[in-house]
C-alpha cells in the first residue's frame, strides 16, 4: 500500500499514521519527524530546518524533496509506505508524482483529514510528544498512563517548540496558502479520501480504513 496522509496542523496525521503503519505493515515517513530527529542529533540539516520550523514556515522544497526521494529509493521500488506531512506544496507534489513514475508505481490513495481551525489550537497546545520514539499524546484526549512518560518506550514527553499559540496561527496560515491547493491536485487524480477528523481517535481510524477498503473494491 502506498499512502499519503494530509490535513492541517493538528488534524491527527501522526496519530492515525501510528496505527495505519501497523495495520498495513508499511514504513512511516514523516518529514516533520525526520527534521526533529536530525535536530536532536545536531546535524546541519536539523539546524537548518529548525530556523523555518520555529517560525511555522516551510522548509525549502529542494531540501525536503531530496530527503524524501532518498528515503523512497532506499526502500526499493516494490515497497509500500505512508507519507505524513509531505508533500506540502504543489512543486513537492509534482516532484513526488515524477519520482513515483520513475520507480514504477503511483499512490494508492490520499487520506485527507478534515478538522476546523477552532479545534486545532486546543489539540496542539495540549499535545505531548515522546523525545525518543515520537509517539504522540494529548493531555486530555489521549493521555499517557504515567504523566510525562511514553507508554511505548518509557521516554520523556515534551511539548514541541512550534506548538505555541503564535506559531500555530502561522502554521495554519501557511497550510491555507501553500498546502490546501493539493486537495484539488489529488482530487483530480481520483485519489482523495476525505474523512471527518473531529471524531474520537478510534472512530477516525475506522473511517479511514473503511474508505480504503471501499476504494480497493
Ligand atoms: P509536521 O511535524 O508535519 O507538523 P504539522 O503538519 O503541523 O502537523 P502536526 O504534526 O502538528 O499535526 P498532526 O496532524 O500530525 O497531528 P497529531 O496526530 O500530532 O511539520 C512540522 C514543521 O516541519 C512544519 O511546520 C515545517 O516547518 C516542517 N516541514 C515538515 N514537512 C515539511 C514539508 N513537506 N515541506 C516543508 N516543510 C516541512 O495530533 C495533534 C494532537 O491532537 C495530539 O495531541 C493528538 O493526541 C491529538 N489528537 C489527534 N487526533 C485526535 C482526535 N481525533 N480527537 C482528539 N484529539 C486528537
Ligand atoms: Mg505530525
Ligand atoms: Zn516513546
Amino acid at each position: 500500500m502506498r499512502l499519503l496522509i494530509m490535513g492541517p496542523p493538528g488534524a491527527g496525521k501522526g496519530t492515525q499514521a501510528e496505527a495505519l503503519v501497523v495495520k498495513y505493515n508499511i514504513p512511516h515517513i514523516s518529514t516533520g519527524d525526520i527534521f526533529r530527529s536530525a535536530l536532536r542529533e545536531g546535524t546541519p540539516l536539523g539546524l537548518e530546518a529548525k530556523e523555518y520550523m520555529d517560525r511555522g514556515q516551510l522548509v525549502p522544497d529542494d531540501l525536503v524533496v531530496s530527503i524524501v526521494v532518498d528515503k523512497l529509493e532506499s526502500l526499493g521500488s516494490g515497497s509500500g509506505f505512508l507519507l505524513d506531512g509531505f508533500p506540502r506544496t504543489l512543486p513537492q507534489a509534482e516532484a513526488l508524482d515524477g519520482r513515483l513514475k520513475d520507480l514504477g508505481g503511483g499512490l494508492d490513495a490520499v487520506i485527507n483529514i478534515e478538522v476546523p481551525p477552532q479545534v486545532i489550537v486546543e489539540r496542539l497546545t495540549g499535545r505531548r510528544v515522546c523525545r525518543q520514539c515520537s509517539s504522540t499524546y494529548h493531555l486530555k484526549h489521549n493521555p499517557s498512563q504515567v504523566r510525562g512518560i511514553c507508554d511505548t518506550c518509557g521516554g520523556e514527553l515534551y511539548q514541541r517548540d512550534d506548538d505555541s499559540l503564535e506559531t500555530v496561527q502561522e502554521r495554519l496560515d501557511v497550510y491555507n496558502r501553500q498546502t490546501q491547493p493539493l486537495i484539488k491536485h489529488y482530487q483530480e487524480q481520483g485519489l482523495l479520501l476525505s474523512v471527518d477528523g473531529t471524531k474520537e481517535i478510534p472512530a477516525v481510524l475506522e473511517a479511514i480504513t473503511a474508505a480504503l477498503k471501499q476504494k480497493e473494491e
